[in-house]
């Protein structure tokens, strides 16, 4: 019984934050071009996001997350369509915050950072979106175990059909 509350807690919890991961993967698509920060160099004499952050990409996430939250929306009533705009605003100033944080310690673009690739992106869509939709503690501890293999998975995936130059 207890089992199968926490699969049902963990189905809804990913239901929820599915307009975060599309935000987060649709730059790989639809990404490129020009960057975020503009070329320009932090104090430290490295990029300040690197040319990965791409204009196009970080709009491409909010506008296709916010459509899949729309949609989902639509078919059972939730997320909010506020809710699925705040987190994927959040996927992607969090992502641009993981690459900030990779640059300063020197780790290179496009190259791999365990937990930092994986995180901040979540939780900041977890915190956006708690304007709009609180998630309870349970469904967080949730999300923050299952994201990692997730996205493990979905770049090993991206890989193998020619999206990604990188497995991971
Ligand atoms: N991308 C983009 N614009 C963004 C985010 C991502 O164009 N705002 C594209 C880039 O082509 C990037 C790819 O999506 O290479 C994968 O994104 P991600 O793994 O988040 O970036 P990395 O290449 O690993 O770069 P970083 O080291 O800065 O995280
Ligand atoms: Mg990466």
């Amino acid at each position: 019984m207890a089992s199968s509350k926490a699969l049902l807690e963990l189905l809804q919890a990913l239901w929820f934050i599915l307009p975060a991961y599309v935000s987060n993967a649709a730059p790989v698509i639809f990404g490129g071009g020009f960057p975020l920060d503009l070329n320009r160099k932090w104090f430290d004499g490295r990029p300040i996001l690197g040319k990965n952050k791409t204009v196009r990409g970080f709009f491409s996430g909010v506008v296709l997350g916010t459509l899949v939250g729309l949609l989902q929306f639509n078919l059972i009533g939730n997320p909010t369509p506020t809710a699925s705009f705040l987190m994927s605003l959040g996927a992607m100033i969090g992502d641009c915050t993981g690459s900030f944080i990779k640059r300063r310690l020197g780790i290179e673009s496009g190259r791999k950072a365990p937990l930092l690739d994986q995180y901040p992106f979540l939780m900041f869509a977890i915190i956006f979106t708690y304007l709009d939709t609180p998630l309870s503690l349970t469904k967080i501890a949730f999300l923050l175990l299952i994201t990692p293999p997730i996205h493990l998975l979905t770049n090993k995936v991206a890989y193998l059909l020619g999206l990604k130059s990188c497995s991971w």
